[in-house]
């Protein structure tokens, strides 16, 4: 039977040699403070203290020294181990530190850079309907407005376009519910606000009627079912043709530019008598170039209709048409875009496509 082992010398357990001890501590030691960052941190702590380092190893040879030489030993490996396990403790509070310190500065949010968001702009058709509503509020006229869905007498009968007219086929229209029911309809034009107006109010009466239309017309290139007009209206004593165009022409130079003249051409609706065709004179090529895409060299280019506020309109408003006389005009603002600024598919300007809107400018 064996007994302890009492003449065994710690100093012979290489393990156990105080030169190793110290070498293990050092090399430990050297780790530590080589490591650069947690992770190989993380790995010389497992290589200098974990279960097979040579420290572990000699704490393992110390159970069986004989009790004399326990004391000595385990107090010099502990305090090898106490050493070292300071080391790392002492190392990894450092590296903790700096990688806090190094997320604090690269994670740093700086409130004043502004975030590259990006910014919507008006649409074009709302800003120009505002451009013409302050050229004609300037001017001193009112701003009218009627609804969207309209009477089938406001928007044809009151106008002079009776059941049987054939004008009245020429605008397709949306009916609400079957023609000989509702009597409601999607208005085809602004001009029933003239007629709303005259009901309201006595002359002298200048205002301008913006608003959205509906035809029966698909969506293409050149047609949109839903689309925007401006209608002007002034009834007073003694108004002729003249101020018309004088009207429009002091119009068309605050909005296409000083010098665009206007010309009337005669035609036909049956809210005018006499009725005219306005045309402006091409803004592109002021009528010099034979090639011009805009006005395809005429020199001028069909912006709206007008005329002398036919007597049975006025009559149908209740105005008294031997005491007053009056113009109207009706412009569409999605053809004056096209035209304006060379938009070749209407499709651009009913998509709603922020690219398209802010080639117009920012104007918010
Ligand atoms: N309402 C007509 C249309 O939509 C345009 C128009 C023509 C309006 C002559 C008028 C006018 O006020 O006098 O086609």
């Amino acid at each position: 039977m064996s007994g302890p082992n009492t003449s065994y010398d710690p100093v012979e357990v290489a393990a156990l040699d105080p030169q190793a001890v110290d070498d293990a501590v050092s090399a430990a030691l050297a780790a530590a403070s080589s490591a650069g960052t947690l992770d190989e941190l993380r790995a010389a702590r497992s290589a200098h203290q974990g279960d097979r380092s040579a420290l572990a190893l000699a704490n393992r040879e110390i159970g069986a020294l004989p009790p004399s030489a326990k004391a000595e030993a385990g107090k010099r490996v502990g305090q090898a181990r106490g050493r070292v396990a300071a080391a790392f403790a002492a190392r990894h509070a450092e590296l903790e530190a700096e990688r806090d310190e190094r997320i604090l500065t690269e994670e740093a949010v700086d409130l004043t850079v502004v975030p590259p968001r990006r910014v919507g702009a008006r649409h074009p058709i709302s800003l120009v309907t505002e451009r013409v509503e302050d050229i004609f509020v300037g001017l001193g006229w009112e701003i009218a407005e009627g609804p969207e869905l309209e009477s089938e007498w406001l928007n044809f009968d009151a106008l002079n376009l009776g059941p049987d007219h054939p004008a009245r086929q020429m605008q397709d229209t949306f009916f609400v519910e079957p023609a000989d029911s509702s009597g409601l309809v999607l208005r085809t034009h602004t001009s029933p606000v003239q007629v709303r107006t005259m009901l309201d109010r006595e002359p002298p009466i200048y205002v301008l009627c913006p608003g959205k239309v509906f035809r029966t017309d698909e969506l293409d290139a050149t047609h949109t079912p839903v689309f925007h007009q401006f209608e002007g209206l002034v009834v007073d004593e003694g108004i002729t043709m003249a101020h018309l165009k004088g009207i429009l022409d002091v119009f068309v130079a605050r909005l296409f530019g000083a010098g665009t003249a206007t010309r009337l051409r005669p035609s036909y609706f049956p809210f005018t008598e006499p009725s005219a065709e306005i045309d402006c004179q091409c803004w592109i090529c002021s009528g010099t170039d034979a090639s011009c895409r805009t006005c395809r060299g005429t020199g001028w280019i069909e912006v709206g209709g007008s005329g002398m506020v036919n007597r049975r309109v006025l009559t149908a408003s209740g105005i008294d048409p031997d005491r007053y006389t009056g113009f109207a005009f009706g412009l569409g603002i999605e053809r004056s875009l096209m035209l304006r600024h060379g938009v070749a598919d209407m499709h651009d300007i009913v998509e709603g496509d922020v690219r398209f809107s802010t080639q117009f400018g920012m104007e918010i």
